[in-house]
């Protein structure tokens, strides 16, 4: 078992971010701005915005955190995201997601400019995404090809499995690893709640991404040997030994697959400090894409 260390990773490209931001100031280009709506009271996703804000002051950007109660009306979260589409100063920014119910999440993502969409997941830049056509890529996507890319995992003529048909991470990652480019080229299967047989799907498999959520699903006696595991999962389940009273655990269980898995992700330290090093690979390339 080799595991792929995501955190020092992802400091090497914050590192990299960190140098391009310096370069900018030094020939007095504007420092990129994030900035992120957080709508609600919800655990995990506070923790998530963050986690983006306080990468934001590592690599020496500008931040900004709108938050909302989640008694906000969908007009009046697109009368904010209006605001923030015209605001000059900001260069990029995100919607965390979910969003309570009385919502819309579609309508939602479809106010954000597309220039200002560093997420990807705005119709015109998920499209792009679609046809292979260079564009701000959803960053936990984004963040596993860094990492497939970076421990120089094969993907061409791979069996790959994707978990999870989700719009954030199963369904675009599926997409680019069929397309036909350096990263990419695997036969892919997309599997899903009404998949069946699941086991069998998995033996078959040389790379496994999964994003179901479902704490320590995969076991040994369901992986093929020397197979790369990519997990996306994180669940917080209860522990009480720890101060925070919980701890993270994967799809994955480590323990479990040990002997048989050729490279694999740990959670946490794996996925998601690559996701939020993306999130800011993509707010620098906003001045790439409009010539600032
Ligand atoms: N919620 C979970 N993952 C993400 C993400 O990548 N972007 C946003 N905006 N919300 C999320």
């Amino acid at each position: 078992m080799k595991l792929i260390d995501g955190k020092k990773i992802s400091e090497q490209l914050l590192d990299e971010i960190k140098s391009s931001v310096q370069n900018r100031i030094k020939i007095n280009l504007k420092v990129p701005h994030l900035a992120a709506i957080l709508v609600g009271e919800d655990g995990a996703s506070k923790t998530y915005v963050n986690s983006k804000i306080k990468a934001c002051e590592k690599v020496g950007f500008k931040s900004s955190l709108f938050k909302y109660d989640d008694s906000i009306s969908e007009i009046g979260l697109i009368s904010q995201i209006k605001k923030v589409n015209e605001d000059k100063d900001i260069d990029g920014f995100i919607v965390q997601l979910p969003l309570p119910r009385h919502i819309d999440q579609d309508k939602i993502l479809y106010e954000v400019n597309p220039c200002k969409d560093v997420d990807g997941f705005h119709p015109y830049n998920y499209g792009k995404m679609t046809l292979g056509v260079d564009t701000f890529l959803p960053a936990t996507p984004a963040g596993i090809i860094e990492l497939i890319e970076r421990t120089e995992i094969q993907t061409e003529g791979k069996k790959c499995l994707v978990i999870g048909r989700s719009q954030i991470v199963g369904r675009p990652i599926s997409i680019l690893l069929s397309q036909n480019k350096t990263f990419g080229n695997s036969t892919v299967t997309l599997a899903h709640s009404r998949s069946v047989d699941l086991k069998k799907l998995c033996l078959e498999s040389d790379i496994i991404i999964s994003a179901i959520g479902i704490p320590e699903f995969i076991k040994g006696d369901m992986i093929k040997e020397g197979s790369s595991i990519i997990d996306v999962g994180i669940t917080r389940v209860k522990d009480l030994s720890s101060s925070k009273g919980y701890k993270i655990v994967g799809d994955v269980d480590l323990k479990s697959v040990s002997s048989k898995v050729g490279f694999i992700t740990p959670v946490p330290g794996g996925v998601g400090p690559m996701t939020i090093a993306c999130l800011l690979k993509n707010t620098i390339s906003c001045f790439k894409r409009s010539l600032q």
